[in-house]
């Protein structure tokens, strides 16, 4: 296949920061821009060239940062416009990027914008958002929101109903209005004039909305919220006005796309996006299963592959940490954080770390509603008990899937709050601290952190591992425990054997393979010296890359 136009944000690797949970520098138990400020030189030691930062702008934060008021200021949780800036400046100094995550599907209840907009029917700003008459005194159709029972909600004043994706404080704009375009263009290059260096762009296929709001048949499948016609014309629009004008990284979150679809926001002809998020995995693979993951990466690939980029994660804000959904947690948790990264990190696609993933932190189990923050959680907890589900059986049934798996705070040592905080955390802490710390990984040249650095700095000096062809070992495609491919570019040949099982397992080496030397250049176990040259014996949870000798002299 053809390999891709080389470009810098190809070949990077990008750093996700929940500020609200990464360092808290003034005490008051949120984390905060000066704290990212202060943990820079961490993030640079790792080798990363991109930061993605959560949402900050100012916001009433039901939906952390996500219900945005006022596009254009800081939040003061998280500090001034002049700590943003100086952060902006300090991520340049070490030579790496930033990215602002920004939310234009929707904006808080609180926005101005939505403040004129409920208060009469024939205020100018009415049509900026979706107003709608009620259907025989009720909602104006039968669909679900991703978080409320209902994605309309009723405005006393006027009795009309306005439309939500997400949670009833986060109204959707009505992206068909130019006016709502004009001003949403004009504020993303007031960012982008400022110096920083792209957008994730939330829920972006959500933006376009279906004429006539028809009911579903299967209220509960979700996925009339996206991908609706007209939602291209946006994004191309939004290309030619503003993001075509800068040297910027764009990646666009896009849940229920194949293949197909999600070649159209990010194929290289179509002036969209540069990547995307597709969920099939995330929000779609409730628990590990190899030969589905291998059915996706395949597609993918042969759907993007020299057309346009994906983008390699397993979890972020949003999902439980990897490690504990995905991977062993216990036993092997160190083997496996490595394994899952070595994975990430070599298939095709631009790879992302979720804090605290490269020191390979775990999921949590709260015993108490109370200790969840999570607005999705807590509003269908509420809504299965208001239907009489049992209190305690429902907190055991969402835990697993809960947001807040993730977004307990990065565990810097083993000081009270893990280092945190020296106030009382926004959330708690993950009780295993003592154990999981970046102080702890940082002083054993074994540690999962370490594992990433050398990973990373692999990828810096190999651009197999960015655009080298893709091809699984036909021999071990059906195997539910080893993926085993292989990346080529110009003659240079890379192995990769992952056995992610909780067993040893043998793989053979196939003829085409025999006599040839394979030079190991990175793995997550010592190297057996006793291992002979026709197959590999593989510990648990064991990671390797090999190069290739395709010329033996
Ligand atoms: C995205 C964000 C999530 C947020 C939602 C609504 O999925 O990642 O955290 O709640 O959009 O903005």
């Amino acid at each position: 296949m053809a390999p891709s136009n080389p470009t810098w944000w190809k070949e990077s690797v990008v750093y996700q920061v929940y500020w609200r949970s990464f360092f808290d520098a003034d005490g008051d138990g949120y984390g905060d821009l000066e704290g990212v400020i202060r943990k820079l030189d961490y993030i640079r030691e790792l080798g990363v060239d991109v930061i993605w930062l959560n949402p900050v702008y100012e916001s009433p934060d039901r939906d952390n940062g996500y219900d945005i008021s006022d596009y254009e200021a800081v939040m003061p949780k998280a500090g001034t416009m002049a700590t943003w800036e100086r952060l902006l400046d300090e991520v340049h100094r070490r030579g790496m990027k930033l990215i602002m995550d920004l939310v234009v599907n929707h904006t808080s209840d609180r926005h101005p914008w939505f403040l004129e907009s409920r208060s009469s029917k024939d205020n100018p700003k009415r049509d900026w958002y979706i107003w709608k008459e009620p259907r025989d005194g009720g909602p104006p159709n039968n669909w679900r929101s991703y978080f409320a029972p209902s994605p309309w909600t009723q405005d006393e004043e006027t009795g009309q109903y306005y439309f939500h994706s997400f949670a009833s404080e986060q109204p959707d704009l009505n992206w068909r209005n130019p006016e709502v375009r004009e001003e949403i263009y004009r504020m993303m290059s007031s960012w982008l004039d400022k110096g920083i260096d792209g957008f994730r762009l939330d829920a972006i296929a959500l933006l376009a909305k279906p004429d006539g709001f028809p009911d579903a048949e299967r209220p509960e499948d979700i996925r009339y919220l996206t991908n609706n016609p007209g939602l291209h014309d946006y994004l191309r629009e939004m290309n030619e006005r503003v993001l075509s004008r800068y040297d910027i990284v764009t990646v666009g979150e896009a849940a229920f796309v194949t293949p197909a679809e999600g070649l159209k926001f990010v194929g290289e002809d179509r002036r969209e996006l540069n990547m995307l998020f597709h969920f099939e995995v995330c929000d779609e693979m409730a628990s590990w299963d190899m030969r589905r993951f291998k059915d996706i990466q395949r597609r993918w690939y042969e759907g993007l592959w020299g057309k346009g980029t994906n983008s390699q994660f397993l979890n972020n804000h949003d999902h439980t940490r990897q490690v504990t959904r995905y991977g062993n947690d216990g036993r092997y948790r160190v083997q496996s954080a490595k394994l899952l990264a070595t994975m990430l990190h070599t298939l095709p696609g631009v790879p992302y770390i979720y804090q605290g993933e490269e020191i390979g932190m775990t999921g949590v189990r709260f015993g108490a509603i109370e200790d969840y923050d999570d607005i999705a959680m807590r509003n269908r907890y509420a809504e299965e008990v208001d239907k009489g589900a049992d209190p305690a059986e429902t907190l055991a049934r969402l835990a697993p899937l809960s947001r807040d798996n993730s977004r307990t705070p990065m565990q810097w040592d083993g000081s009270p709050n893990a280092g945190f905080t020296e106030g009382k955390p926004w959330i708690r802490v993950n009780p295993n601290y003592a154990d999981i710390n970046a102080a702890k990984d940082l002083a054993d040249p074994d540690s999962v952190y370490r594992y990433y650095q050398s990973l990373i700095s692999l990828r810096r000096t190999h651009d197999v591992m960015v655009y080298g062809d893709f091809a699984e070992w036909p021999e071990r495609r059906g195997d539910e425990h080893l993926y085993v491919y292989e990346r080529t570019l110009d003659g240079r040949r890379w192995l990769i054997v992952l056995n992610h099982g909780d067993e040893p397992a043998r793989l053979d080496r196939p003829e085409r393979l025999r006599g040839l030397s394979l030079r190991l250049l990175l793995a997550n176990y010592p190297a057996d010296p006793a291992e002979g040259e026709d197959a590999m014996q593989l510990q648990p949870h064991e990671a390797r890359i090999y190069e290739v000798e395709t010329n033996r002299n």
